[in-house]
């Protein structure tokens, strides 16, 4: 499986990802996949008025269209964040636009919310056969602005809200032009009431997650966090990946365009989530970024974390991470 997982790594990033993903998927259809990987011990534990069977989840970007739901719930996760969906489906940003940091164990993207489209991912979310908790990750089109932007969440939200045990609305990715300014007061007071609107209107009674950026000052989290905590809506995911470049090995990155996830990330995420939790200990929290080992799994926890999302660390070191990461010893 080693082998396999370097020979797939010979292609770009975007496509290897992809490559592995299918993989993986055609072991799952085989009924072959838990040969290679097997699933080990559950805990189930209640959080959000949700059951999980452990603590690790898969970040937003890595199934973005829900295409691989059952496959990546068979390796064991805890849960599952789809996403993220706009309303309509949309190509993204020019090629290459992934790109592989070996020596900083990181990835930088500017994707730019590639995805089928909502209607594609219900589909998805309708015929999926794994049992666990599956969250989704919303999001706006690239040319929707202010009032239309609002809108393109309150579309979505609406059409996954009977399939989605949680969703979460973000705000944070750094690949759509002035999308981060949503963490402004205004803004972000205005998209909580719109929210709250939507999901009074329609009955909706899940759980709703803000996924915040690691780029934002404490003032501005903390405030953001006062204003989730009075609102209807549950918790915050901390956090999408930082624009911040400045500790890479691999210098000529530094000037490259996008977010940067994996291990660069891990002490700056998880100082957003520290300041968080001590300033609102009762506030649910999903801590993710440069989640690379059991060691670093471990730390979110300590930090405040109640459940702990991946990405970059399970695209470099393959499915055994999950086992070495949810492993008592
Ligand atoms: C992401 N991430 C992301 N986040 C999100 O909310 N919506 C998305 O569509 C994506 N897409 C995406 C694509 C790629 C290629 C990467 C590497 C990341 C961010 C991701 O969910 C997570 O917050 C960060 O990557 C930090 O976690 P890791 O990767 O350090 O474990």
């Amino acid at each position: 499986m080693k082998f396999i997982l370097k020979i797939i790594k010979i292609f770009p990033p975007e496509a290897s990802h992809i490559i592995a993903l299918h993989c993986l998927n055609i072991l799952y259809k085989l009924k072959i996949l838990n040969l290679f990987f097997p699933k080990f011990e559950k805990d189930s534990f209640e959080f959000v008025g949700l059951n999980f069977t452990n603590k690790l989840g898969t970040a937003a970007g890595l199934d973005k269209n829900g295409d691989f739901i059952n496959c990546l719930g068979a390796l064991g996760f805890g849960f599952i964040e789809v996403g993220t969906i706009t309303p309509l489906p949309q190509s993204g940003n020019p090629k290459p636009r992934v790109f592989r940091l070996s020596k900083d164990s990181a990835v930088i993207n500017r994707l730019g919310f590639n995805n089928k489209g909502v209607e594609h991912l219900v589909k998805n979310l309708q015929q999926k056969k794994y049992k666990g908790v599956v969250g989704v990750n919303i999001g706006a089109n690239k040319n929707s602005r202010d009032q239309k932007r609002i809108d393109d969440y309150l579309i979505c939200f609406e059409r996954v809200a009977d399939y989605a045990d949680y969703i979460t609305i973000n705000i944070s990715s750094p690949n759509t032009p002035e999308l981060r300014n949503l963490h402004n007061e205004k803004n972000i007071k205005l998209l909580i009431k719109s929210v709250e609107e939507k999901s009074r209107l329609i009955n909706y009674s899940g759980p709703i997650f803000l996924k915040i950026s690691p780029d934002e000052p404490a003032n501005l989290i903390k405030q953001i966090a006062g204003l989730i905590e009075e609102s209807q809506l549950t918790g915050l995911i901390i956090s999408n990946t930082t624009v911040k470049k400045n500790n890479l090995i691999e210098d000529k990155y530094k000037h490259y365009q996008g977010g940067l996830s994996g291990k660069p990330l891990m002490e700056q995420s998880t100082k957003s989530l520290k300041i968080i939790k001590e300033a609102f200990p009762q506030l649910p929290i999903i801590g993710v970024g440069g989640v690379m080992s059991k060691y670093d799994f471990d730390t979110k926890i300590s930090s405040g974390a109640s459940l702990v999302q991946i990405y970059t660390g399970f695209i470099i070191h393959g499915p055994q991470i999950i086992k070495q990461i949810l492993s008592k010893h």
